[in-house]
């Protein structure tokens, strides 16, 4: 892995710099490497870190550099074009060999994001069908990589032309999660829809939640809504249920790691919690996500994955320069939470917006 910083043209913006033009991800044709935004370094430094290879992108998957589940989903996919430059086969049945290996590796990175898994299975579907030399397949790989990330931004922009009629004039969301450009390859699941929102000239304000342990919400969100000059407070995750009960809150807007068939959504971490306290007081809630999110061989929710991740998230922070927890502390740290279809008001995707029942509207979106 090399860092280094790039000349990106920057548009100064109070006191923080748009770079005009750039991707969470994408690949570099003149070095043949894999470059993103080092998203464990935002908000206080923008650094655009570089990848040569596959082993390489599973960690930075897996350590969170590039995080959210249609980023990574372009990030491995990108990732087995390096493993297709990578490979030394000298037959295409070896390089397929090497390619199921990288597969595996890149699936085994995060284990809840479904676009994880889909983007590999893609990108693995087109190696299988070259029938040329070893070149065409690594060929064949690097179009069909660049054309997934090509259809994330497509697919964001078209969900939120469909979820932006959900948003008035005037309303406060409250967002869980980082969902914007940093969560895909560019312009975000459900800060995509705020966002839009936005630019057609809705006045939005949004409540951050925070989003413990990782902060997500603290960091990336708030840090690309002062880029898109969208107002916004931060608040803590306990917060949420507060501002509900109050009215303070009009709607309710995450993304999604997992959907499965009947509707069950699988997102960040107190996203359930955050459902529940909407359902309680009539306060609608969204999930927006692409169809690659939805997992129709899960019948339920209770199939999903959830990821558990290194308790030191938890307990490595610090309040007023002191470390909160004793020495010896242990926590627990599932990176997912289930929220049931029934505190759910819609879903959004690329295909329109699906109301229940979600079981046969899902299914709908597949079938025409
Ligand atoms: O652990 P993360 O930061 O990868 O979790 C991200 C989320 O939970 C997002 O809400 C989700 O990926 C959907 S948004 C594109």
């Amino acid at each position: 892995m090399i860092n280094f910083a790039r000349n990106y043209r920057w548009r100064p913006r109070g006191r923080l710099f748009l770079p005009i033009k750039m991707r969470t991800i994408l690949w570099d044709y003149d070095k043949h490497e894999v470059q993103m935004i080092d998203q464990r370094r935002l908000p206080a430094r923008l650094e655009i870190v570089a990848f040569r290879s596959h082993q390489d992108i599973a960690a930075a998957i897996q350590n969170m550099i590039v995080r959210g589940a249609p980023a990574i989903g372009a990030a491995a996919a990108f990732g087995l074009a390096l493993a297709a430059r990578e490979s030394k086969a000298s037959d295409a049945a070896a390089l397929l060999s090497d390619l199921e290996t990288a597969a595996q590796t890149l699936r085994a990175s995060r284990p809840t994001a479904v676009n994880l898994a889909w983007a590999v299975g893609r990108i693995l579907r087109i190696a299988y069908s070259v029938t040329g030399s070893i070149e065409d397949v690594r060929r064949a790989i690097l179009i069909e990589a660049q054309r997934l990330a090509d259809d994330d931004v497509e697919v964001n922009k078209r969900m939120a032309e469909h979820g932006v009629s959900l948003i008035a004039d005037g309303d406060t969301v409250i967002h869980h999660c980082n969902t914007g450009s940093l969560a895909t390859v560019d312009y975000g699941t459900a800060l995509g829809v705020i966002r839009m929102a936005h630019e057609q000239g809705k006045r939005v304000h949004v409540l951050v939640d925070e989003t413990r342990p990782r902060l997500q919400g603290a960091r990336l969100t708030a840090w690309e809504l002062e880029q898109y000059g969208i107002p916004y407070e931060i608040i803590s995750d306990n917060m949420a249920g507060h501002f509900l009960r109050r009215g303070q809150a009009q709607k309710v807007f995450f993304g999604a790691d997992c959907i499965a068939a009947n509707g069950d959504v699988a997102n960040k971490i107190g996203t359930y919690m955050l459902a529940l306290a909407a359902h309680d007081n009539s306060v609608p809630t969204y999930a927006v996500a692409p169809t690659s999110t939805i997992d129709l061989s899960l019948a339920h929710g209770g199939l999903i994955p959830i990821e558990e991740r290194d308790p030191g998230e938890v307990l490595d922070i610090e309040f007023q320069g002191e470390r909160v927890t004793p020495q010896g502390a242990r926590a627990r740290n599932p990176a997912f939470d289930v929220t049931p279809n029934r505190l759910i008001t819609a879903i959004v995707t690329e295909n329109g917006i699906v109301r229940p029942p979600f079981d046969k509207n899902l299914r709908t979106l597949f079938t025409g």
